[in-house]
């Protein structure tokens, strides 16, 4: 597995006063580039004793190893439904599916993803069992779809600048579609997933959200608590990559 750039995760804030550090900015980029100078074709990779297909442009689990660490803790609600946010390449959405949810929906904002999601899910045979749409956050559900566990790997990156890719139409450019899953400019994606996830909840669902120390976590908390919610850490990876600590956040409706 590759490593993830040198750099520390704490370190002084953008020029425009965002909440990202100079050392999480140069090292989203690097995983950007090495990921899209790395996979320029269709390859496979090993996860969880699986095989999986990659496509170029899609979030590599093999450059960043957040998605073997929330996939491996995520608490699938084993016969109820789930829905995974940003599929990428499918892992969660597909594990998910043969950890026995009865009914799994997976949405990425890219085309690409959407397509792996969809090999992935024929590769391992579980394509009757995954709802598949592309989509921005919850675009592409029906208006009663609910759900029992929401979850999202979110590019938790504010690049401090407002030019990113969430300010401009979507360009289908592999490095702005891997631009666009590791950095949320301003955190409006973010304020969207906490804003309008309450809503595709059943009673007693659950709000979880795959973040790490690279994030801003007092915008974090705050567009939290604009939503009604604290957060609350059920997970941390620890020393799992030398510089970053990956966090498994439940959103929780903060009634006091
Ligand atoms: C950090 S990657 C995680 C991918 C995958 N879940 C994994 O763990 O390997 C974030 C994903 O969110 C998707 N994404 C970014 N903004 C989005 C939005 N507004 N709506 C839906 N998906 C979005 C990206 O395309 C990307 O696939």
């Amino acid at each position: 597995m590759a490593s993830q750039g040198s750099g520390a995760s704490k370190g002084s804030r953008t020029s425009k006063g965002s909440g990202a550090s100079k050392g999480a900015v140069v090292r989203g980029t690097w995983l950007v580039s090495s990921t899209a100078d790395g996979v320029t074709e269709p390859t496979t990779f090993r996860l969880h004793d699986r095989e999986w297909d990659l496509l170029p442009g899609v979030f590599a689990p093999t450059y960043c190893v957040s998605t073997g660490f929330f996939t491996e803790f995520l608490p699938f609600p084993v016969g109820g439904s789930f829905l995974e946010v940003g599929c990428g390449a499918g892992v969660t959405a597909v594990s998910a599916a043969a950890k026995r949810c009865a009914r799994v929906v997976a949405t990425d904002i890219s085309e690409a993803a959407v397509e792996n999601t969809r090999l992935n899910a024929a590769r391992h045979g579980l394509s009757e069992r995954i709802e598949l749409y592309r989509g921005d956050m919850f675009d592409g559900l029906g208006p009663g779809d609910r759900f029992d566990l929401i979850f999202w790997n979110s590019p938790f990156i504010d690049p401090g600048t407002d030019d990113g890719p969430s300010a401009r139409p979507v360009r289908d450019d592999m490095r702005e579609q891997l631009r666009q899953a590791v950095f949320d400019p301003g955190y409006r994606a973010h304020r969207r997933y906490f804003t309008e996830a309450g809503a595709r909840l059943t009673a007693g669902g659950r709000l979880l959200l795959g973040f790490s120390s690279l994030g801003d976590h007092d915008t974090l908390r705050r567009l939290a608590a604009d939503a009604g919610y604290r957060i609350s850490v059920l997970r941390t990876s620890g020393d799992l990559v030398r510089g970053v600590d990956y966090q498994l956040l439940e959103l929780v409706p903060d009634d006091t």
